[in-house]
């Protein structure tokens, strides 16, 4: 992050970054207020995530915490409603929550796989579509950004971006997730 970010500021960008409690959302949450964004810290976690959010403020960062289960549409639409009554606009969106989950598939049971699937693939679908809409409702468009998951992050960028990124998630994200 350190690298894709450098020293270049983000002052006035507003952000969301969800699994922001721990591991890699709470770095890349804690990068972008560091450089100046003003960031939505979103987790299941809330006790863990206002304590991120905490300790951010403290070196005078400028950040909230949202209670939000990115399974969970309502969630979803709270948590934006409530970013966009605060800060008016969207400029990047990571979706970082995630489970991390490995084991043999005869070991697997059928509710190991639907725990994990509904948070890193619906999860990922509802934070990019809530996002795309919060950043065309703001007045702009939007691009993904650099990531090894490009669906993962999203930076508002250009409106002519709009029309190519509506027609693609059920293509090309249904089918690596059968791999
Ligand atoms: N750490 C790595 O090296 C690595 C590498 C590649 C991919 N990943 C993937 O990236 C994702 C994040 O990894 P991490 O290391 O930061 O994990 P982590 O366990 O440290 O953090 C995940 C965060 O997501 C939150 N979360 C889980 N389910 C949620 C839900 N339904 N709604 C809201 N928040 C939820 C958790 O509370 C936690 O704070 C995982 O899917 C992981 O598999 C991790």
């Amino acid at each position: 992050m350190a690298n894709e970010l450098g020293n270049r500021s983000f002052a006035g960008k507003v952000a969301l970054v969800t699994g922001a409690a721990s591991g890699i959302g709470r770095a890349v949450a804690e990068r972008l207020a560091q450089a100046g964004a003003k960031v939505a810290l979103a987790d299941m976690d809330e006790p863990k995530v206002t304590r991120v959010v905490e300790s951010i403020r403290s070196v005078g960062g400028d950040a909230i915490a949202l209670r939000l289960d990115v399974t969970s549409e309502a969630d979803w639409t709270a948590g934006m409603d409530r970013l966009v009554r605060e800060w008016g606009r969207l400029d990047i969106s990571v979706n970082s929550a995630g489970i991390a989950f490995a084991s043999p598939i005869p070991e697997t049971s059928l509710a190991d796989w639907k725990r994990v699937l509904p948070t890193n693939l619906d999860g990922v679908f509802l934070g990019t579509r809530h996002a795309m809409t919060a950043m065309k409702n703001a007045g702009g468009g939007w691009g993904h950004g650099r990531s090894p998951r490009c669906s993962r992050v999203l930076i508002r960028r250009r409106s002519r971006r709009l029309h190519r990124w509506r027609s693609i998630p059920l293509r090309t994200w249904g089918k690596p997730g059968t791999r």
